[in-house]
C-alpha cells in the first residue's frame, strides 16, 4: 500500500445502551480512495466524526501521518490543521451567504484581521474553484445552487482549508447519476494531488465504480477489509449483511381486480411540469413510476397528495372524485405520501421515536377521525418499530439517537401508522443500506399483498422492476410509456427508452 495518511487502532464508542463501535481499525493511504460501508446503524458516521473530533472515543488511537491526534480533549480544530475536512450529508453550508463567502469562510474566520477583504474572499474561493475546474458564479447565495452545486462549494471549502484528506458522508444520495459521474471526475482530480477520500455510501455501484480499498463495519466490529477488485456485488452483500438477497418479481393478485379501480387519475396537467397524466391503481397493486430526474414524477406525486395543485385533471378514489387541496385532504381519503426530500420532513429530532411516528399533526387528525387512540398509539408505534426493524433499545429515545437510515425509516413508519389505502413512496430507499432496503420492499410487498394500492416511485430502475407489478416511464412530464407486465422487459430496456425519449426531447 501507498504510504500511510490516516491510522485508527482499536477505536471503541458506546452511547448509552448502544456499542456504536468496537474496537474499529481504519487505515487510508497517501491519495487513496477508500470506502467505508457498512448497514444503518453499523458505525460509520461515529467513526468518522470521532475522527473529526466531534465525539471523543473511549478508546483507541488516531494518528495522522504517524503523529497521534487527540490525546485526551479532543478538538476539532487539531484534525483540521492536520488535513483532515468532512463534509457531512447535510453539508453545513450557510444558505443566504454567497458562493465566494461559502467557501472563504474558514478564512474569514480563522483571519485575525478584523475585515477580509471582498478580493481577498473572492480571490480565494475563485482559486479553490479553478483548482478542480468548476465555474460557478461567485455571487449566487449558495440557497439557490442545487444539491450538486453546494456539494462542489463543500469540496472547494475544504480545499481552501489544505485538506488532505476529504471524507464524505453518503455524499451522493441527493444528487442525479450524471452529478455523481461529475462529482468522481472531481474525486479522481484530487487523487491525482494526492488527496486521499474516504467516501460512505450505499449505492454498492458507486463503491465498486470509484474506490481502491474498501474496509467493512458490522455492529460496530471491522469485519474486513478489501481491495475493491477481490470483490464483487455478491460477495459485498454477503459480508455487510451475512446472508444472501434473492428478489423474485412481484406477481399482482388479479383477484383483487375490482370494475372500479381504488384510484384513478385522468388528465392531470400543470403547466411546465407534467401533461396528460391518466393512470389507474388497483388494489394490492404496485405500481412503478420511473424516468430521470425532472421527468416530472415528484410533481405529480405531489399533486395526488395535495402539495401542488393541477391545472386541470381529476382524481378518484373508487370512482368518487375528490377535492385534494391539501395534504390533510388527501390523508383524509386515504392517501399517503412518503417524499423524497427526507430532510427537515417533519421529524422531531429531539423528541421520543414513538412519538415521532404517531407525529403530532396527524394525531390531532387521526383522533378526530376516530382512527387513532391514545391507548392504540404507544402499541402502534412499537409495532411499527419492531416491524421496519428499527434500531434502538426503546422508542422513547430521541430521533436524533439514531443513524441516518433508522431515521428515514421513522419517516416510513409515521405515513405507514396512518393506515392508508393509497401509499405513494416517493424514493423509498434513499440512504437505507442494501439489507434493510431489502427488508423494506418486503414491507412493500406485504403491505399490497393485503390489497393496499402502492405508487412506488424511483431512479433505480432495477428497484421498479424488481417490486413493481406495473411500471409507467416518465419522461419531460409525461407518461411515454407503460409496461403492463414488468416481468416481460429489463433494466437495460427501460433506461434506454428513458435517456432516447430525454435526448430527443418526446414528451415536452
Ligand atoms: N448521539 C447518539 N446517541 C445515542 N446513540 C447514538 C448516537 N449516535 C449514534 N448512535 C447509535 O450508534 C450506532 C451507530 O450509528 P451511526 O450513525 O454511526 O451508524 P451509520 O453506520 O452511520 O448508519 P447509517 O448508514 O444509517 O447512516 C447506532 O445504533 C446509533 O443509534
Ligand atoms: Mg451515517
Amino acid at each position: 500500500m501507498a504510504e500511510v495518511f490516516l491510522e485508527a487502532k482499536g477505536v471503541s464508542k458506546t452511547f448509552v445502551g448502544v456499542k456504536a463501535l468496537d474496537n474499529v481499525d481504519l487505515t487510508i493511504g497517501k491519495g487513496e480512495i477508500h470506502c467505508l460501508i457498512g448497514e444503518n446503524g453499523s458505525g460509520k458516521s461515529t467513526l468518522i466524526k470521532i475522527i473529526g473530533g466531534v465525539y471523543r472515543a473511549d478508546s483507541g488511537s488516531i494518528k495522522i501521518e504517524g503523529k497521534e491526534i487527540h490525546e485526551h480533549g479532543i478538538q476539532a480544530i487539531e484534525t483540521i490543521r492536520a488535513g483532515v475536512q468532512i463534509i457531512y450529508q447535510d453539508l453545513s453550508l450557510f444558505p443566504n451567504l454567497t458562493v465566494a463567502e461559502n467557501i472563504s469562510i474558514n478564512q474569514m474566520l480563522e483571519s485575525n484581521q478584523q475585515t477580509v477583504s471582498w478580493k481577498t474572499i473572492q480571490d480565494s474561493a475563485r482559486k479553490a474553484l479553478d483548482e478542480i475546474g468548476e465555474k460557478i458564479d461567485l455571487n449566487e447565495r449558495v440557497e439557490n445552487l442545487s444539491m450538486a452545486k453546494k456539494q462542489i462549494i463543500a469540496i472547494s471549502r475544504a480545499l481552501t482549508q489544505n485538506a488532505k484528506l476529504i471524507i464524505m458522508d453518503e455524499a451522493t444520495s441527493a444528487i442525479t447519476k450524471e452529478e455523481v459521474d461529475h462529482l468522481f471526475s472531481i474525486i479522481l482530480k484530487l487523487k491525482e494531488r494526492g488527496i486521499s477520500i474516504l467516501f460512505v455510501s450505499h449505492k454498492l455501484s458507486e463503491v465498486f465504480e470509484i474506490s481502491e480499498n474498501i474496509t467493512i463495519l458490522k455492529d460496530g466490529k471491522q469485519i474486513g477489509v478489501y481491495p475493491t477488485s477481490e470483490l464483487n456485488n455478491d460477495k459485498l452483500v454477503f459480508l455487510m449483511t451475512g446472508r444472501e438477497l434473492e428478489y423474485s418479481p412481484y406477481i399482482y393478485n388479479q383477484a383483487m381486480k375490482e370494475d372500479t379501480p381504488l384510484l384513478s387519475v385522468e388528465g392531470l396537467n400543470k403547466e411546465r411540469q407534467f401533461q396528460d397524466i391518466s393512470f389507474s391503481l388497483q388494489k394490492g397493486e404496485i405500481l412503478g413510476i420511473t424516468g430521470l430526474i425532472g421527468s416530472g414524477r415528484t410533481e405529480v406525486a405531489q399533486a395526488l397528495f395535495g402539495l401542488n395543485r393541477p391545472d386541470s385533471g381529476t382524481i378518484k378514489m373508487r370512482g368518487k372524485v375528490l377535492e385534494i387541496n391539501r395534504p390533510e385532504d388527501a390523508i383524509k381519503h386515504g392517501i399517503a405520501l412518503l417524499p423524497e426530500e427526507r430532510h427537515g420532513q417533519g421529524l422531531f429530532e429531539e423528541q421520543a421515536i414513538g412519538d415521532n411516528i404517531i407525529i403530532t399533526v396527524l394525531r390531532t387528525l387521526l383522533v378526530k377521525l376516530g382512527l387513532l387512540s391514545p391507548v392504540k398509539k404507544k402499541t402502534s408505534a412499537d409495532n411499527w418499530i419492531k416491524k421496519l426493524a428499527i434500531k434502538t433499545p426503546s422508542g422513547d429515545n430521541p430521533v436524533n439517537s439514531l443513524s441516518g437510515g433508522n431515521q428515514q425509516r421513522v419517516v416510513i413508519a409515521k405515513w405507514l401508522a396512518t393506515e392508508p389505502d393509497v401509499f405513494i413512496l416517493d424514493g423509498p430507499t434513499i440512504g437505507i443500506d442494501i439489507g434493510s432496503k431489502h427488508t423494506i420492499h418486503e414491507i412493500i410487498r406485504d403491505l399490497a399483498g393485503k390489497g393496499m394500492g402502492i405508487i412506488m416511485i424511483s431512479d433505480e430502475i432495477q428497484e421498479i422492476l424488481d417490486n413493481c407489478n406495473r411500471v409507467l416511464l416518465m419522461s419531460n412530464g409525461r407518461i411515454i410509456r407503460e409496461v403492463e407486465d414488468s416481468t416481460t422487459t429489463t433494466a437495460e430496456e427501460l433506461f434506454d427508452i428513458v435517456t432516447r425519449s430525454y435526448e430527443k426531447g418526446v414528451g415536452a
